[in-house]
């Protein structure tokens, strides 16, 4: 296989515990399905299953013919720690900008992935759910009771969280990196697809069906524990929605204190401009330099200030910081001239006086000021 510089790079997430009479293969089955122009990495995370599935993969990885874009890393974690977490694990070690979730034990068909990779790289989508719950796909092999326990479990994550997605609970599902860039997770119990979904509310989801055929060897994990970490993990995502659903109704608010800072700021400058401006006529400077001196400064001071307090924007890149900072003079000097323009046709063309000319200049000018730096400087939701 050629490795091809274009192609996706995708890291396979596949947790394992006591997976012995599965695990190769798995491997084997996902090599065997991954495109042809794919990068790969496969990373196994293990929890010293005391069957030794993860020694079981390094002595095959010893032993196998490595193939050019495919890599296999067996991460080997010393407690049973339980399945999100063992998930958490590999997407930190993950270095794809794809990440891949399955199970080890075969339920997952890794024949599915091409059509996963391919939707999120060719249709407008962030996450995609290998489903059993849309139209086509099914489950094989599960007793009724099982059956029974997922749907309520679905049900309860549906109503409770209002998550829109068929089925929430999937375990072999794939998504951009990007996604979950500056998420915190809990990682509790079994559900890291639902988790994903309640903190990415707006995220794009696409759901394939499939069949999930009940394992062949070894046994579910799931158990007691699995079923009450459940309860644990949707009453945290439950108040994570409740204090994200605050936090939205706070913004209106906080459009106006922002405002309000920004023109505190405003008027700050307008006294640095004076004083500066002031210091150099009085040492003698012509006052026309002076002037510009004043505005320099004040404009770079409101500049540090409303990063700072109005937009807490602490990122001090240079790059990212002066780009911001010529962005900023130029909204500043186009409303000073607009402000000037407008003011002139006022009162030229209408014969409006000019104090109120003035005024409604400067509010004019203020309030896309305000706007045109939160929008295009700070890069925010104009109303947030
Ligand atoms: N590292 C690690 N640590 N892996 C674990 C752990 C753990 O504590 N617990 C389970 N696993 C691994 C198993 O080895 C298997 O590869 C995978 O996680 C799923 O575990 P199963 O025990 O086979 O789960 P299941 O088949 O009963 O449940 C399936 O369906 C659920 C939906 O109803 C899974 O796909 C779940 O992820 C899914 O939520
Ligand atoms: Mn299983």
């Amino acid at each position: 296989m050629k490795h091809e510089g274009g192609g996706t790079q995708v890291s396979i997430i596949i947790p394992t515990y006591n997976e012995s009479q599965n695990i190769l293969q798995m491997l084997k089955s996902i090599e065997e399905h991954l495109p042809e122009n794919t990068t790969a990495q496969t990373i196994v995370v293990d929890d010293n299953s005391p069957d030794g599935t993860g020694r079981l993969v390094d002595d095959y990885l010893k032993n196998v013919k490595k193939i050019a874009n495919h890599t296999i890393d067996v991460i080997h974690r010393k407690t049973k720690e339980g399945l999100s977490s063992a998930i958490l694990k590999g997407i930190q070690y993950a270095t794809g900008n794809t990440i891949v979730v399955m199970d080890s034990d075969l339920s997952h068909p890794a024949s599915l992935l091409p059509k996963m990779l391919d939707a999120l790289k060719h249709q407008k989508c962030d996450i995609v759910i290998a489903s059993r719950y849309v139209q086509g796909g099914s489950i094989r092999g599960w007793t009724l009771k099982r059956k029974l326990m997922s749907k309520i479990a679905t049900l309860i994550a549906k109503r409770g969280l209002s998550v829109d997605a068929k089925d929430p609970m999937s375990g072999f599902f794939a998504f951009k990196r990007q996604v979950i860039q500056g998420l915190k997770f809990d990682a509790i119990g079994y559900k890291m697809l639902l988790e994903i979904l309640v903190k990415k509310k707006n995220a794009n989801v696409l759901e394939i069906p499939y069949t999930f055929t009940n394992r062949k060897f070894g046994s579910s994990k799931l158990d007691a524990k699995t079923v009450t970490d459940y309860f644990r993990a949707v009453w945290k995502l439950y108040r994570h929605g409740n204090s994200a659903a605050r936090e939205e109704r706070r913004t209106s608010v906080s459009f106006f204190s922002k405002a309000g800072r920004f023109y505190s700021i405003g008027a700050v400058g307008l006294l640095v401009n004076y004083l500066v401006s002031s210091m150099f006529v009085v040492s003698n400077l012509w006052y026309i330099y002076a002037t510009l001196i004043g505005i320099a400064v004040s404009m770079s001071s409101n500049f540090v200030l409303n990063k700072l307090w109005t937009f807490e924007d602490r990122n001090f890149e240079p790059r990212h910081t002066m780009t911001q900072y010529v962005k900023f003079i130029g909204f500043s000097s186009l409303g000073a001239l607009t402000q000037i323009a407008m003011v002139y046709v006022l009162v030229d063309q209408y014969d409006v006086q000019y104090p109120i000319a003035l005024v409604a200049a400067v509010s004019c000018a203020a309030i896309s000021n305000f706007i045109l730096n939160k929008k295009w400087t700070f890069k925010e939701k104009v109303w947030s």
